[in-house]
């Protein structure tokens, strides 16, 4: 979608949102609507988690609440989204922590690439609430909170003509990133040329010839037909970016105490079903790209892409030395998880 069209369309996400706040208890017997956007279709493992959330709540609270989901950057991209949900004009919405890192920067810490040396201690790290509470509160002075974590898998490189192998296949791309500095900064340490945009952009621009490849997990393919025009998907696994629900400070501290925990075992809810919907996703998304958008998969040696932009993390640590104690937290989960591989392999 052409900038200009996509600036409109965030326009009118903006102003229907704010219309729609302004009439939000008008129809409804003074229930309080709750509105939640996002910026995915309403395949992705997202949309299925969070329509497992609106039933619960519907279902616990639904003599005071109604919770209405906007799939599809209806409400604008995910930047206008986290802005409409810090003055309050929605309630909650999902954003990539790659977006939140312009919000406060403690959340630069989960867009290093190569953080993570495994999935399972992704896992574990976004699960520790003594972990993650640091970064998730940091935003409170902004007017939200992060409230769960969803899992976006890992992000790797995809083109539409120039297979990528190693960091110099890189070179003179012009690659979309997600609108973040630790993100342009990746690109540059690797060669290419970082074209920051969002994500709804991506289609079109690659369509145009705007830009000449991608990167992301491999749901973009499927869902955002980013396969039927990239015929090569390299599995660097350059980072882990997980998504965050975030959610109106007012609103959430509006809250009794009774409805808090119901809103809270529904956040559970989400995550369990978005992480169980993801894996779904994933196999069916790569068989969709074998079988229908004639994909190559390809399976690069990382190292050469790892040592690129390892100095990453040194230069974000000493800006911030207050992320240092949960940087030092995820490292015990690497070596925790890479001893029990180690042990596994043994046996
Ligand atoms: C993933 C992620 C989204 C994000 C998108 C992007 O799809 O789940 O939250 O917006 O990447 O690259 O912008």
């Amino acid at each position: 979608m052409r900038t200009w069209r996509k600036h409109v369309l965030g326009m009118t996400g903006l102003l229907a949102a704010a219309a729609l706040a302004l009439t939000g208890c008008a129809d409804s017997q003074e229930k309080r609507i709750v509105r939640i956007g996002h910026n995915q279709s309403t395949n992705h493992p997202s949309h299925i988690g969070l329509t497992a959330f609106q039933e619960f709540i519907n279902a616990e609270l639904g003599d005071k609440y109604v919770v209405e989901v906007y799939p599809s950057e209806l409400l604008g991209s995910q930047t206008d989204m986290v802005q409409l949900t810090q003055t309050g004009a929605i309630d909650f919405c999902i954003a990539s922590n790659s977006i939140l890192e312009t919000f406060s920067e403690n959340y630069g810490i989960f867009n290093l690439p190569y953080l993570f040396s495994s999935q399972e201690a992704y896992h574990a790290s976004m699960d520790d609430e003594a972990l993650t509470e640091m970064i998730f509160g940091s935003t409170k002075d902004a007017g939200f909170t992060t409230v769960t974590w969803l899992d976006a898998g890992t992000r790797n490189f995809y083109t539409i003509n120039k297979p990528i192998h190693s960091p110099s296949d890189l070179k003179g791309l012009k690659i979309r990133v997600q609108q973040s500095p630790t993100n342009i900064e990746m690109m540059r340490l690797l060669g290419g040329s970082a074209t920051p945009m969002s994500f709804g952009e991506v289609y079109t621009s690659l369509q145009s010839g705007i830009i000449d490849g991608a990167e992301n997990n491999e749901l973009a393919l499927r869902d955002n037909g980013h396969g039927d025009i990239c015929k090569y998907y390299s599995y660097d696994m350059h980072q882990m970016i997980p998504d965050l629900l975030i959610g109106n400070n007012a609103f959430l501290e509006d809250l009794t105490e009774k409805e808090r925990e119901i809103f809270e075992e529904g956040f559970d809810i989400l995550n369990e079903t978005q992480r169980e919907a993801w894996v779904d996703g994933v196999e069916d998304s790569i068989h969709n790209a074998i079988n229908n958008q004639g994909v190559e998969f390809i399976y690069p040696d990382t190292k050469p892409f790892q040592d690129a932009v390892l100095p990453l993390h040194e230069s974000v640590l000493s800006d911030l030395p207050a992320i240092q104690p949960v940087y030092d937290m995820i490292q015990e989960y690497n070596a925790q998880y890479a001893a029990t591989d180690a042990e596994q392999g043994e046996t």
